[in-house]
């Protein structure tokens, strides 16, 4: 089965043809960095405007990488939620379109479960049940996955998600945005014990998520810091690297927590955190520790793009599913509402 997947939720206008749920033909991904840089994150109203602008050239090309004519596609599968309302409509009506004159079915697709999913585009073999930890820009939560569709919320953050914390703290560091990316570089030349950030691991069992705290305990470091009141051997780099260090010390601590309450033998990593090398190599070692696996999408399938949804399109169209034409954007829609696949 031939799937275009679109996605329209943020700030990418991103467009894929998949097969089958694996092969992927094309994934063709506009990022909108560039207009968003000055602004440190994501203006919804420019967004949704860059959005109109370039997703039918998105679309077209990505069917002409895939060597795919419309007409081709047995399933158009678009992100409907969550998101930014503007922005997702923008994929959502243009899907709309495509399928009403081509007569093609639509899946209406959870953003989330693209994430959990996009596992599937590039590993042979997942055991069901895993633990997925899916950390971006909106999101930081721990889901138990007992086969597709069925997915349990077991923990989520409280305020800020991992990314957004990366991109806040690389905002007041001076780094730009997106902040991910420059912290993990300049963190490289950087002690990562150098200053004891906060971890909020909440209570002993939880599995739940706070970044907001660090945010502030590393806003208040710098100011002191800027002006000269700290270890004057402290470098910007050691600042950067503590805090990562902060960050991903509580993602380790409550993924294996999470494995070790489920008892999976496999866990994924899914979203644009994902991308950070530093997090996959301390997964990994905790993963040989306990003898269980550990698996993350390359990173063009790990920040957001067409080719998730296409997976999640895919499973959900075997399953019998389509949209229809009333069906609309959702700002929240938690992953764990999805109807069950049979
Ligand atoms: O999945 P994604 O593209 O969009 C959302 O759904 O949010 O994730 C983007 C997020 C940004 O917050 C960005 O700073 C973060 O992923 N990110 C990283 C890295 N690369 C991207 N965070 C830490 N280390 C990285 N290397
Ligand atoms: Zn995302």
């Amino acid at each position: 089965m031939i799937i275009l997947g679109i996605d329209t939720s943020c700030d990418d206008t991103s467009a894929s043809v998949v097969v089958d749920g694996r092969q992927v033909l094309s994934n063709v991904i506009h990022t909108q960095a560039e207009l968003h840089r000055p602004h440190g994150g994501v203006v919804p109203e420019l967004a949704s405007r860059e959005h109109l602008k370039n997703i039918r050239p998105v679309v077209k090309e990505a069917l002409k990488r895939a060597n795919c004519k419309i007409t081709d596609l047995d399933g158009i599968a678009v992100t409907i939620g969550p998101g930014l309302v503007g922005a997702l409509l923008v994929g959502l009506y243009y899907a709309k379109g495509l399928a009403y004159v081509h007569k093609i079915p639509m899946i209406a697709i959870n953003h989330l479960e693209g994430h959990i999913l996009s596992i599937f585009l590039e590993e042979e073999f997942i055991a069901f049940p895993f633990v997925a930890l899916t950390v971006s820009g909106g999101h930081t939560s721990l889901y138990r996955v007992d086969n597709y569709g069925g997915y349990t919320l077991l923990g989520q953050t409280l305020d800020d998600a991992a990314g957004e914390a990366f991109d806040k703290v690389a905002k007041i560091m001076g780094l730009g945005y997106p902040g991910g990316r420059p912290i993990e570089d300049i963190a490289k030349t950087g002690s990562p014990d150098k200053i004891k950030f906060p971890r909020a691991y909440l209570s002993k069992d939880s599995l739940d998520f706070s970044f907001s705290g660090l945010k502030t305990s590393v806003a208040i470091y710098l100011k002191k810091w800027q002006n000269g009141q700290t270890d004057p051997e402290v470098t910007l780099a050691d600042i950067a690297a503590s805090f990562q260090e902060a960050v991903l010390d509580v993602l380790a601590h409550k993924l294996m927590l999470a494995r070790d309450k489920v008892g999976a033998s496999h866990i994924v990593l899914a979203g644009g955190v994902a991308c950070n090398n530093r997090l996959k190599t301390r997964l990994a070692e905790e993963a040989a520790k306990r003898d269980i696996r550990l698996s993350f999408p390359p990173p063009e399938y790990c920040t957001d793009n067409g080719a998730m949804v296409a997976v999640a399109g895919y499973y959900r169209l075997l399953n019998g599913e389509r949209a229809d034409m009333t069906v609309d954007v959702r700002s929240r829609y938690p992953v764990q509402d999805l109807i069950p696949m049979v």
